[in-house]
């Protein structure tokens, strides 16, 4: 959907995930309801044959791309999804439970217009699982975060964060659940800030401008 406050053609997104997929479609909600303004979905490529999300993607009608990544190198891989990307001319891609690394040529071809959801509050309980990381290390704050990607996982610059208490009454699934609706939320805003070019990148801080 176009900006109506704004001149610039929409930002093109490129949704990459290997599973579910439930924050690509709180981000196509978002745009479809007009809480995520300027913005559209150009392509949701999944890794993965059997991904929910890419159907999701497939049945809302946007295009949608499978390049399963299982038996090939990184490199190959990677030049493949970038091919699409390109392609599909994309502006800014979000990582959206892609359970992948990417690799460093991939990473520098999109600089700082790379974005990843992390369910954690980063730097802690970086990798797989990291609900059930904070859970059992017994964390009384958990929480999610969006951030650039660059050559580390899960470590470039950070735009947001969202934190939740951990309750007496939480198991690792109830935690996970709660974080996950925060990431809903985080991942539109992330995206809002990052369209709308009004920020820089301080060494690692993600400041906003006339701040
Ligand atoms: C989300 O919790 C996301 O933060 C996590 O995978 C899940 C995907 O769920 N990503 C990572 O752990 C990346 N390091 P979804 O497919 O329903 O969006």
């Amino acid at each position: 959907m176009a900006n109506p406050h704004s001149d610039r053609p929409p930002l093109r997104l490129g949704i990459l995930l290997s599973g579910r997929g439930s924050n690509f479609l709180a981000i196509a909600e978002s745009i479809r309801c007009g809480r995520l303004a300027g913005v559209e979905i150009a392509i949701v490529i999944s890794n993965v044959a059997g991904a929910a999300g890419l159907a999701a993607g497939r049945d809302l009608g946007m295009a949608t791309a499978l390049h399963i990544s299982k038996g090939r190198s990184r490199d190959t891989h990677d030049a493949d999804v970038l091919a699409c990307l390109r392609e599909h001319r994309v502006d800014l891609i979000c990582l959206a439970g892609y359970m992948r690394l990417l690799s460093p040529a991939f990473v520098a071809a999109f600089p700082d217009r790379i974005l990843n959801i992390h369910p954690s509050l980063l730097p802690a309980f970086p990798g797989l699982e990291a609900q059930e990381q904070a859970f059992a290390y017994g964390v009384k704050i958990a929480g999610c975060t969006v951030h650039f990607v660059d050559d580390e996982l899960d470590h470039g610059a950070i735009i947001l964060q969202r934190a939740i208490p951990v309750l007496e009454s939480d198991d690792t699934h109830s935690l996970a659940e709660r974080i996950l609706a925060e990431e809903h939320i985080a991942y539109t805003e992330a995206v809002r800030m990052v369209a709308s070019g009004e920020y820089e990148i301080r060494g690692r801080r993600f400041v906003k401008r006339n701040t």
